[in-house]
């Protein structure tokens, strides 16, 4: 089997093609990446010595795309993943259209051309903000858990936020490129006859990460903490309870592999995963844990609410349970652990990340 990974020297691509490698020996990776993000350029000796075959270009040239090797399998992992991406400040709109849209409609192309099957990883942000924002909450040991007492909106179980949650807009920019992705993939693969696999992913999380506070929130936090730089404890009164379930590209690797494995031409084609609730944890917990590794650094607090900002999220895992016999192997505090002995290797982190 030949794979073809976009994106892969970015956190998820370079993480997703050593796991597949470990997984599945004599599978080949083709990968591109722009290199645009900051740091990518530090990936790419690492998965050329994994044996990938790294071609250096860009998904929004079709001729780019067009001079790729056939491959049976396409994981596109090349996007802006900034919530904030296309606001000012955080990039041009018309940027991140063309980086997260128009360049899918060549990757596309590149499905139909030679039949393979693609594996979109989508977001929890494709979601409505305003539904989000509206989960009945409450406070429980330091972090936001849902309330179960109350009525909860469709989509939604003690289990966490599944394919039915409502995707309204607003959703973010960011969270509307990935959902217009979703539904031309989906079309492409009807219309075409390939494959497709939409997987809407909670937080991915893991040593290496390029983390800002925007995006890569835990591998962020763990090296800003263990610098001394600045934290913020952003809106929702500032007491740092707003959680999010994040699980590590180890365990999406298996998920990925288990889809390409299932050769059923009808049915649930969106999934939903991620840590799910064992693996959520609040700012303020995150905190504590930092506290403990590195000694106490408390965040400054700005109670003032930032766009887009979600108070909970943690993905159900139920469907992907059910269909695929996929579950988390990494525990939270171990993706934590990752991230802090590569943040203490790596003094120089979060100026490679360009935070
Ligand atoms: N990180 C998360 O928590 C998370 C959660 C849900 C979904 N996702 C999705 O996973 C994917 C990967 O995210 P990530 O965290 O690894 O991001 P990342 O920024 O670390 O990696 C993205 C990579 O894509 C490359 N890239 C971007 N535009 C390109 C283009 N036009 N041509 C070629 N290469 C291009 C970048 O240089 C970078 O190396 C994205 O699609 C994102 O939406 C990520």
């Amino acid at each position: 089997m030949r794979i073809l990974i976009t994106g892969v020297c970015g956190f998820a691509g370079s993480a997703l093609a050593e796991c597949l490698l470990e997984r599945k020996p004599g599978l080949r990776i083709c990968g591109m990446d722009n290199l645009m993000r900051p740091g990518a350029e530090t990936n790419r000796a690492r998965v050329e010595k994994l044996g990938v075959d790294f071609v250096h270009g860009d998904l929004r040239s079709a001729s780019d795309v067009e001079g790729l090797p056939a491959c049976d399998w396409v994981i596109d992992a090349a996007a802006n993943p900034s919530v904030l991406a296309g606001l000012s400040g955080s990039g041009s709109s018309r940027r991140l259209f063309e980086h997260n849209l128009s360049a899918l409609g060549n990757v596309l192309e590149y499905c139909r051309q030679h039949k393979a099957g693609l594996l979109l990883l989508s977001s929890s942000r494709v979601y409505s903000i305003p539904a989000l924002v509206s989960i009945p909450l409450r406070a429980e040991h330091g972090a936001f858990v849902v309330d179960s007492s109350a009525e909860l909106p469709t989509g939604l179980t003690a289990n966490g936020i599944g394919v039915n949650f409502s995707t309204a807009a607003p959703v973010s920019l960011y969270g509307a490129t990935k959902l217009a992705s979703e539904i031309m993939a989906l079309e492409y693969g009807a219309a075409f006859g390939f494959p497709v696999w939409i997987t809407r992913c909670g937080v991915l999380a893991g040593a290496g990460q390029f983390g800002t506070p925007a995006q890569g929130i835990f591998a962020y936090w763990v090296n800003a903490h263990l610098r001394r730089r600045p934290l913020r404890y952003i809106g929702f009164n500032g007491l740092g309870l707003q959680a999010r379930d994040a699980f590590h590209p180890r365990d999406l690797a298996a998920l990925l592999l288990a889809q390409t494995r299932t050769g059923r031409a009808d049915g649930q084609r969106i999934y939903t995963a991620g840590g799910g609730i064992p693996n959520t944890m609040s700012l303020a917990q995150l905190t504590a844990w930092c506290d403990e590794r590195f000694g106490a650094h408390p965040p400054a607090v700005d109670p003032a609410p930032r766009m887009y900002d979600i108070p909970w999220v943690a993905m159900d895992n139920t469907d992907v349970t059910r269909d695929f016999d996929w579950r988390i192997e990494m525990p939270l505090p171990v993706i934590l652990e990752g991230i802090a002995q590569h943040a203490m290797a790596h003094p120089d982190w979060l100026d490679v990340s360009r935070v």
